[in-house]
C-alpha cells in the first residue's frame, strides 16, 4: 500500500488546482474563485457548503464543464478540460458528467421517461435498458413515466431530474442544491438516491446544499468563503456542520442575496 499523502490524480474524479474566476472587468470585476484547489473523489458523496454568493454554483460549473475558469485548471479524471475544444468538451460533458439544476431544467412537453433519456437520445446512442429500468425504481417513478413534468409534484420532478442526470452513467454528477425546493421528505429522498448512487453505484457526486441536514448525508463537506475554500469535515454530523457555519456568522451577510 502506498503511504503517499497526495492523492494520485486517478484516484479524484474530478478536481480544479489554483482556479480562478472572475466575472467582468474593470471596476465591475467580481472575483467569485479566488485560487481554489479541490479534488473529489471517486465513489464519494462530497457537498459544497458556503454562504450566498461564496462561489459555490460557479465551482460547480467550471469543475463540470459549463464555463470555464480565468486561471487555473480544471479536471475530470485525468482530462485537463482546459485542453479540450468545444466538440470535445460537449462529448465529455455527454459522457462523463450529469448535472441537477435547481430549476430542475426539464422539457414540459416531454414525459418523464423522455425527459429521463433524453441526453442519450440527443446523442444518439442506445440506453443501457437494465441500468435505465433499475434507475427508474430508485428513483420510485416507474408509475409517472407517461406524465408530462407540470403533472408532477416538486419532489418528483427532482426525482426526474435526477435520473435524468445518471441515465448515461456518468463519472461524476455535480447537483446544484438538489433539495433547495424540496420539502423535508421528498429532499430526503433525493438525498438518499444521490448517497446509494456514489456508495452502491460508484458514482462520484458532489452536491452544493445550505442545509447542514442535506450536508450531513455526504461523506465529505468543502466550505467555501469569499471564494476559498476554507474548511473541510469528514464524516458530517448536522450539528458539527452547523457549528462550523456559525463560525461563517459576522463575517457574511445571509440577507445580501442576489435577486433572481
Ligand atoms: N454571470 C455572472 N456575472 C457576474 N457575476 C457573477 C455571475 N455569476 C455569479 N457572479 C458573482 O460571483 C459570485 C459567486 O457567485 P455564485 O453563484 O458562485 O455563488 P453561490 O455560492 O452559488 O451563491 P448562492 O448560495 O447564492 O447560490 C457572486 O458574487 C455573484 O454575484
Ligand atoms: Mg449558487
Amino acid at each position: 500500500m502506498s503511504t503517499a499523502t497526495t492523492l494520485t490524480p486517478t484516484a479524484l474524479a474530478a478536481r480544479v488546482d489554483n482556479a480562478v474566476k472572475v466575472y467582468g472587468s474593470g471596476d465591475t470585476a467580481v472575483r467569485a474563485l479566488d485560487g481554489v484547489s479541490v479534488g473529489f473523489r471517486a465513489g464519494r458523496f462530497t457537498a459544497i457548503m458556503g454562504p450566498s454568493g461564496s462561489g459555490k454554483s460557479t465551482l460547480m460549473h467550471c469543475a463540470a464543464g459549463l464555463d470555464t475558469l480565468t486561471e487555473g485548471a480544471a479536471y475530470i479524471g485525468d482530462t485537463d478540460l482546459g485542453s479540450l475544444d468545444d466538440r470535445r468538451l460537449t462529448l465529455l460533458r455527454r459522457d462523463r458528467v450529469g448535472f441537477v439544476f435547481q430549476a430542475f431544467n426539464l422539457v414540459p412537453t416531454l414525459n418523464v421517461a423522455e425527459n429521463i433519456t433524453l441526453p442519450i437520445d440527443l446523442a444518439g446512442e442506445r440506453p443501457d435498458r437494465e441500468w435505465l429500468d433499475a434507475l427508474i425504481d430508485v428513483v420510485g417513478l416507474r408509475d409517472r413515466l407517461h406524465h408530462r413534468p407540470a403533472e408532477l409534484s416538486g419532489g418528483q420532478q427532482q426525482r426526474v431530474a435526477v435520473a435524468r442526470a445518471f441515465a448515461g452513467r456518468p463519472d461524476v454528477v455535480f447537483a446544484d442544491e438538489p433539495t433547495g425546493n424540496l420539502d423535508s421528505r421528498s429532499g430526503g429522498e433525493v438525498l438518499r438516491l444521490l448517497g446509494d448512487a456514489a456508495r452502491q453505484a460508484s458514482r462520484t457526486v458532489v452536491m452544493v446544499t445550505h442545509d447542514p441536514v442535506a450536508a450531513a448525508h455526504a461523506d465529505e463537506v468543502v466550505f467555501l468563503a469569499d471564494g476559498r475554500l476554507v474548511d473541510r469535515m469528514e464524516r458530517p454530523t448536522a450539528d458539527r456542520v452547523l457549528d462550523r457555519m456559525k463560525a461563517f456568522d459576522g463575517t457574511t451577510s445571509t440577507s445580501g442575496g442576489e435577486p433572481s
